[in-house]
């Protein structure tokens, strides 16, 4: 892979894409409002056609209808002009299909004969129990050549033996190098920037170990309770939603030591070392290092929200954890005994991800003793609600009758106010336009997702043994006691300047 076409340049995005599962709610919500930006951005080629399918039968005007209707409830009113719109429209087709059955992937391989010089994408926002059938069917059909390339949202699999039958039913038609697995917090902004941040920036470089950060903080909290998947969600918990993918990616972006280039396999080399070198869970760590929570009913931004037992469709027995905080580390010789503290859960205060890189304190403290709490940088890297990246130092205050009086402030890089007149593109802009340009650093690999799967399956048995019901928190607040108390233990506690 060149790096120029990483710098934006020589970019090939004259592809087709064919889109399972075109009237599901990630294509709605996410995946036309994306495809729909970069097209209004210049980034489709012209001759890029886009096919849905689902298996509900409709005509193509029935389609734009549907595509149009998502269109004008996700994406700004300004940004939706007429002639950008009715261009995108005219680049959809429909087919109704039942994936499950091979016959009818002929309407694929006909759709196909008109781009047969460009490569098709087949992106699958699907159960991940029929990604291996589709694959099939698409081979069998002849729908395929030697460029077509698959895009697979995770969840992949419920544990590793799962995600390795999958992966394995997705292996056996495309190779590694053509699969596109889709963690979308690797096409965030600020996720990008962390790479930036860490790897540009010498000032970074040499402070980034044990030696001078004393721990990292990783919050992902959302205010959004199961809305409407209780099916899903029950099956997997916090666990599996989120951390197995989502924070764990940060844990990697965070560690990994830096690759030799920003080819896909070197920064995925990098990344898999961190989740080897993964803390496990003992038996032991259970009470003291994890907590697992469930919310209850309560309040948040003034609105009365149901408790989990409680969302439509409930097992009103249901152990499932909404939420998770967990202490753990990266074992090896950059990471030695430096404490990552993760939390994550749903029916939270507010939708806040951010990570805290906090700085050990100076070995000799020569200022007022009282201040000594305030002495330590912090690097607030803020993922959602405003993106942006903040370092906090400490400055003498300014005034004649402050004397040698610290004061703690952010050296702000805000990035809606950085740089006001770019828009800041949703993650899966990024990632689409990766997968058309055919770069793949920005997707896990098969053995980033065993891994990962394997460092959790650890923890889910170790649960399973103590068969604990999780802690209650309600809706709205930080989630249980017990995580604060987890972290306080240790002396320290969640960062709160919100
Ligand atoms: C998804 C999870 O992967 O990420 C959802 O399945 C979660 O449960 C979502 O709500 C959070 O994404 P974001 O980008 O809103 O933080």
């Amino acid at each position: 892979m060149s790096h120029s076409s990483r710098s934006g340049q020589a970019a090939r995005t004259d592809i087709d894409l064919a889109l399972f599962g075109a009237l599901g709610d990630l294509a709605q919500r996410k995946l036309f409002p994306a495809l729909f930006q970069l097209d209004r951005e210049g980034l489709l080629d012209p001759s890029t056609r886009l096919l849905g399918l689902a298996r509900q039968e409709l005509d193509l005007d029935g389609f734009k209808g549907r595509v149009e209707k998502a269109l004008k409830t996700h994406v700004k009113a300004e940004e939706l002009d007429r002639q950008a719109l009715a261009r995108f429209l005219s680049r959809l087709d429909y087919r109704q299909l039942d994936f499950t059955q091979p016959e009818g992937y002929t309407v694929i391989r006909d759709w196909r004969q008109a781009g047969q010089e460009r490569p098709m994408v087949v992106y699958l926002s699907v159960a991940a129990r029929i990604y291996g059938d589709i694959c099939r069917h698409l081979e069998a059909s002849g729908s395929l050549d030697d460029q077509s390339r698959v895009v697979v949202e995770k969840p992949i699999g419920h544990d590793l033996a799962s995600s390795a039958e999958v992966n394995d039913a997705i292996g056996a038609v495309f190779p590694e190098s053509r699969i596109y697995r889709i963690d979308h917090y690797l096409g965030k902004e600020t996720v990008q920037n962390l790479i930036a941040l860490r790897f540009a920036n010498p000032l970074f470089g040499t402070q980034w170990n044990q030696n001078h950060i004393s721990h990292v903080e990783i919050t992902v909290a959302e205010q959004v309770g199961i809305e409407g998947r209780w099916g899903y969600f029950d099956d997997a918990g916090q666990l599996r939603d989120m951390v197995q993918n989502h924070l764990l990616q940060l844990v990697c972006l965070i560690a990994m030591d830096p690759p030799a280039n920003l080819d896909a396999d070197a920064i995925r080399d990098e990344k898999v070392k961190v989740l080897k070198a993964l803390k496990p869970f003992t038996d032991d760590m259970l009470g003291r290092d994890v907590v697992r929570g469930q919310y209850t009913a309560g309040t948040i931004g003034g609105k009365s929200v149901p408790g989990y037992l409680e969302e439509e469709g409930a097992n009103t027995e249901s152990h499932t954890e909404s939420f998770v905080a967990m202490k753990t580390g990266v074992e090896n010789w950059r990471w030695a005994g430096v404490p990552f503290y993760l939390r994550t859960g749903k029916r939270m205060p507010e939708k806040l991800s951010q990570i805290i890189i906090h700085f050990r304190q100076q070995p000799h403290y020569i200022f007022d003793p009282d201040q000594r709490g305030l002495a330590a940088n912090k690097l607030v890297i803020r993922l959602q609600p405003e993106e942006g990246i903040a370092l906090e130092v400490l400055t003498k205050d300014s005034g004649l009758d402050k004397g040698m009086r610290l004061r703690r402030g952010p050296l702000h890089l805000d990035f809606n106010s950085a740089f006001p007149k770019s828009r800041i593109p949703d993650a899966y802009e990024r990632l689409l336009l990766e997968v058309m340009k055919g770069q793949q650093y920005l997707f896990v690999r098969r053995d980033e997702v065993e891994h990962a799967w394997q460092w959790c399956d650890n923890l889910i048995a170790a649960w399973a043994d103590r068969d604990e019901p999780p802690r209650r928190y309600p809706a709205g607040s930080w989630g249980p006691v017990a995580s604060i108390a987890m972290i306080t233990q240790d002396g320290r506690s969640w960062y709160e300047d919100y």
